[in-house]
C-alpha cells in the first residue's frame, strides 16, 4: 500500500503550533516561559548515525494521527489527570472484544500490569515459564524476595514446549507465563495446541498469554487467546500499544482478563494513576489505524528481508520469525556479547546474550537504513568476534 511517512512530520509540527495556539489558555503577561529560553539538549530518541536494533520499537511510528492527538491532548489536558481519557480507550478495547470495561486495566505500558501480576501470583505460589521468554517483569518479584520462575527447557529448535509446560504444573504453581509470539526467539506456537494448553492449563493455574507481538502477525485474532476470557476460562492477556503502534516512548499497554483477576491483580498497583493523556491520545487515535499497522507490517517484512539475507550471505542461520526481530544463531562457536560490542563499534546497537544461550544474537527490524547498516556491519563484526574469541 503506499502510505507517506514524511507526512507524519508535516503533522507533528504544523499541528503542534496550531493546537497550541487553539488551546485558550493564557498564560499571563510578565511571566517567562521556556519558550522564550533556548531549547534544553535533550535527545528523545536515538542520537543522529545510531542504528538502534536493540529494543524492538516500530520506528516509523506514531502515526501522523496519533502525533495530531498527542499535540491536542497535551495542550487540552496536559494539566489534567487523564481520567476521562483512560475511560474511553478502556471501552474501546472492551468493545472491539465483546467484554466489559472492567474486563481491562490499562497502566504505563504492559510491563506495569505484567508486574502487578508476578507479584500478584507470587503472593500465593511460583510462576512458571519456559526457558527462553520475556521474563522482566515475571522476575520483578525476585527483588523483594519472592520466588525464582520456575522453567521448562524449550523444544531443540526453541519453541516453547506445551506439553513439558503441562506436565510442570503441580499444586505450587500459581501462574503459568507464556509469550507468544515468543521474544527473543520470535517463535509462534500452533493457535490450537495454545487454546489446547490454556483451557487445560487453566483448569488448574492462572495462565497468562503476553501478545505483545500480535498485530505484527497478518493473521493476529486467529492467535489471540482473548476470547477465551469471554469464555469464561482463568485466563488473563497482555497487550501494548509499544510494538506494530510505534508508541514505546508514550507509555501505553494493558491487560485483559475477568473482572475477578483484574481486581485481584490492580492490588498490587495504582496502574490508574500511571496514564497519561498524551499517551492515552496516542493510543486512541492508533487503535483502529488499519492504514498504518498494515504500513508498518510491511516495513517489519522488508527489514527481514534484509536482515534473513545478510545472515545467509555470512553462512549463518536464524529463527523464522513472526515479530519485528530476529533470532540469529552466530554458529557453534559464536558470542553474542562479543558480536554485540563489535556492532556497537560501528554505530548498530544490537542486543547480547541471553541466558546460557551464548551463540543467539538478538536484532530489532528498524528504518531501512539503519537495517542496512546492521547487513553492511555484519562481516567486520563477525570477523572483530572470532578475532576476540582467539585472544
Ligand atoms: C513480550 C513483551 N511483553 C511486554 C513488553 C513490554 O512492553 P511495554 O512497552 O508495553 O511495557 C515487551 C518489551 O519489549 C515484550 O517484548
Amino acid at each position: 500500500m503506499t502510505y507517506n511517512p514524511s507526512r507524519r512530520l508535516f503533522l507533528g509540527g504544523t499541528i503542534a503550533a496550531s493546537a497550541a495556539g487553539a488551546s485558550g489558555l493564557i498564560v499571563p503577561a510578565g511571566i517567562a516561559t521556556a519558550a522564550a529560553k533556548p531549547a534544553p539538549q535533550v535527545t528523545y530518541g536515538p542520537a543522529p548515525g545510531i542504528a538502534k536494533l536493540n529494543a524492538n520499537e516500530n520506528p516509523y511510528g506514531p502515526s501522523p494521527e496519533a502525533l495530531k492527538a498527542i499535540a491536542q491532548a497535551s495542550s487540552q489536558g496536559g494539566a489534567y489527570y487523564a481520567y476521562n481519557a483512560g475511560m474511553y480507550l478502556r471501552d474501546m478495547i472492551a468493545e472491539n472484544h465483546s467484554l466489559k470495561p472492567g474486563n481491562i486495566a490499562i497502566t504505563a505500558g504492559s510491563s506495569l500490569i505484567l508486574a502487578f501480576a508476578a507479584m500478584a501470583a507470587t503472593s500465593k505460589g511460583v510462576i512458571l515459564g519456559p526457558d527462553l521468554f520475556w521474563d522482566t517483569t515475571s522476575r520483578a518479584p525476585i527483588r523483594q524476595g519472592g520466588p525464582e520462575i520456575r522453567r521448562v527447557a524449550n523444544t531443540a529448535d526453541l519453541e516453547i514446549d506445551l506439553d513439558a509446560l503441562y506436565a510442570a504444573i503441580d499444586d505450587d504453581v500459581a501462574m503459568v507465563h507464556v509469550c507468544n509470539p515468543n521474544n527473543p526467539t520470535g517463535r509462534i506456537v500452533d493457535p490450537m495446541k495454545l487454546k489446547e494448553f490454556c483451557i487445560k492449563a487453566s483448569k488448574k493455574t492462572l495462565v497468562l498469554v503476553d501478545e505483545a507481538y500480535n498485530e505484527l502477525i497478518e493473521d493476529g485474532p486467529k492467535h489471540s487467546m482473548i476470547p477465551l476470557i469471554n469464555e469464561g476460562h482463568n485466563i488473563i492477556v497482555a497487550r501494548t500499544f509499544s510494538k506494530i503502534y510505534g508508541l514505546a516512548g508514550m507509555r501505553v499497554g494493558y491487560m485483559l482478563g475477568s473482572e475477578e483477576n483484574m481486581e485481584f491483580i490492580s492490588k498490587y498497583g495504582l496502574g490508574g494513576y500511571s496514564i497519561n493523556q498524551a499517551g492515552l491520545a496516542a493510543a486512541i487515535a492508533s487503535y483502529h489505524d488499519e492504514g498504518f499497522k498494515t504500513f508498518s507490517r510491511e516495513k517489519v517484512n522488508e527489514a527481514k528481508g534484509i536482515i534473513l539475507s545478510a545472515v545467509k550471505a555470512n553462512g549463518l542461520t536464524a529463527l523464522p520469525s513472526s515479530t519485528n526481530f530476529v533470532f540469529v544463531n552466530l554458529g557453534e562457536n559464536g558470542d553474542a556479547n562479543l558480536f554485540r560490542t563489535a556492532m556497537e563499534k560501528q554505530n548498530v546497537l544490537i542486543r547480547g546474550q541471553y541466558r546460557s544461550y551464548k551463540p543467539w544474537s538478538r536484532v530489532s527490524t528498524g528504518i531501512i537504513k539503519d537495517v542496512q547498516m546492521y547487513a553492511n556491519a555484519m562481516p567486520m563484526a563477525l570477523d572483530e568476534m572470532y578475532k576476540q574469541m582467539k585472544s
